[in-house]
């Protein structure tokens, strides 16, 4: 399988490669099969994409993400999902039950090389345009007739590429397109590593910029009236489970890992 990816739709290479290594390990703590299959297929070198501090962010948001979308996804059955920014993200073999609807949004050439590598599902659907653009809002609202949930919106790895006028343009997508409310799972990284960039373990790697970063989500709730941050964890919590380097980084540098929040509208 030959990429061509731009600088930005790089990055997915990154939670791709360590999904596919962590898989393989002895002990894995997440599995993506399909992870381990496009490595493959693409035959790159994944060392520049896997270091240790990403890699043990990925597992934890894997696992912190998977654990809060079950629960929501356990509450209301027919939930629509949107994965924004999917990369080669496979969250949908981890979450479905039968009855969930799920889009995968990612630009143009993002999208192409993930049609590459995964076939058409059943209610899975890939769509090709910008998050900052509301192109894409029509097919989710369509998917939400005769659904009784509100809608969820997935942002991982995604919002540090973006300023803080692209942000607040994406929730105004959301909050007008989805007026009867939805909920926004977001990560986001710290203001320091904005200014540190060149010192992160595998972004340096790319050729992509951080854009933003925030102290707290709440800044990012105060970018538009009517957006509610729910909660907020840093990768921390599940990251100093597994390693003592995990654990020291957080004693050390507590603010520095990246942080997921929920918001509602
Ligand atoms: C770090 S990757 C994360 C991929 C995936 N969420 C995961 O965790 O495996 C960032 C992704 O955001 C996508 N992206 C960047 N800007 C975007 C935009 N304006 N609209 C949609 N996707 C975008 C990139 O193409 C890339 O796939």
């Amino acid at each position: 399988m030959e990429l061509k990816l731009g600088d930005v739709q790089t990055t997915a290479l990154i939670p791709l490669a360590i999904k596919a290594n962590e898989t393989l390990r002895k002990k894995p703590r997440i599995r993506d099969q399909k992870a381990v299959e496009i490595i493959k297929a693409l035959n790159i070198e994944t060392d520049q994409y896997d270091k240790f501090m990403s890699h043990e962010g990925v597992v934890a948001r894997t696992i912190m993400l998977d654990r809060q979308l079950k629960e929501i996804i356990k509450k209301n059955p027919d939930t629509v999902v949107v994965n924004v920014g999917a990369g080669f993200d496979d969250r949908f073999s981890r979450m479905d039950n039968g009855k969930i609807l799920w889009f995968d949004l990612d630009l143009p050439d993002a999208v192409a090389a993930r049609k590459k590598a995964f076939d058409e599902r059943d209610r899975v659907t890939m769509i090709s345009g910008s998050a900052l653009e509301d192109s894409w809002c029509g097919q989710v609202k369509e998917a939400l007739k005769g659904r009784k949930s509100e809608p969820v919106f997935l942002a991982e790895g995604l919002f540090m590429y973006f300023t803080f006028d692209q942000i607040r343009t994406f929730l105004e997508i959301l909050k007008n397109n989805f007026p009867d409310g939805g909920t926004l799972i977001a990560e986001q990284n710290c203001k320091m590593m904005v200014k540190m960039e060149k010192q992160h373990d595998t972004v340096r790697n790319t050729n992509a910029h951080f854009l933003s970063g925030t102290d707290t989500a709440q800044e990012i709730a105060d970018l538009t009236d009517g957006i509610r941050l729910v909660e907020e964890h840093s990768f921390n919590e599940e990251a100093t489970k597994y390693t003592l380097r995990a654990k020291l980084f957080a004693l050390l540098f507590p603010k520095m890992n990246d942080r997921w929040a929920t918001f509602r509208w």
